[in-house]
């Protein structure tokens, strides 16, 4: 007996068990900027058999019914937001600027091979742009003005506007990587460098769909009141 609610939107299963992005993820079921539709609905979506991903969801759930430890949702805003800034934006800091030269190498040594390589050196770059600023905007900007003894309603709502047009920009660059390299995949002829860049990219992937998934669903739900709007 698992602690899964089928009635639970996708986001509210993330929530609760961080470890179902992973069957999410690979199931290209969005759980961070279109989480808000149960599990049935997203399959619907995505042609999928939500019996199936049920099962899969139960299978890697904790069997005793508890949440995950450290449940996000406990955390005082003030104790998130460390985590989001230590876990997350830390990884960006240090995984953006190592991957940057890696995807380059690969799009020059095998473009000619595969053409799409270039495409995603392009999406990549772009997404690099985004994150980079929209981190640091959050912390000089967004994350003072919700750690404010008075938040102010007006800035609350514009901060929270423009952090969500973002997050679904990084969503869309995201899933064109996905697209672009059929899931992260190596082709047979692919080298080392290869294999590490397309292995390096999906890990990217699935820390910025959880970091975005604790901004919009557990951290934007508390200012709702200020004004936020959570997706
Ligand atoms: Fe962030
Ligand atoms: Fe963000």
């Amino acid at each position: 007996m698992t602690g899964l609610d089928r009635s639970a939107t996708v986001a509210q299963i993330v929530t609760a068990h961080a470890v179902a992005a992973r069957v999410f993820q690979k199931h290209r079921i969005d759980f961070c900027c279109h989480g808000n539709v149960t599990v049935p609905e997203a399959c619907r979506e995505r042609r999928l058999d939500p019996d199936a991903v049920f099962a899969e969801l139960e299978a890697i759930l904790p069997a005793d019914g508890r949440e995950d430890a450290g449940d996000p949702r406990a955390l005082p805003t003030a104790s998130l937001i460390d985590r989001i800034v230590a876990r997350h934006h830390g990884y960006l800091r240090s995984q953006l600027p190592y991957l940057g030269p890696l995807v380059a190498k690969v799009a020059s040594v095998h473009g000619g091979r595969n053409a799409k390589l270039v495409a995603v050196e392009e999406t990549f770059r772009e997404l690099a742009e985004t994150l980079g600023p929209h981190v640091d905007h959050e912390e000089a900007v967004v994350f003072p003005a919700l750690l404010a003894p008075l938040p102010d309603a007006a800035t609350v709502r514009r901060e929270l506007d423009e952090m969500l047009d973002d997050h679904r920009a990084v969503g869309g660059l995201l899933a064109r990587l996905r697209e672009l390299t059929d899931g992260f995949t190596t082709p047979e002829w692919g080298c080392n460098t290869y294999r590490v860049v397309m292995h390096e990219l999906e890990a990217l992937e699935a820390d910025v769909l959880r970091h975005v998934h604790l901004e919009n669903h557990v951290l934007m739900p508390r200012f709702a009141g200020a004004g936020g709007a959570p997706c």
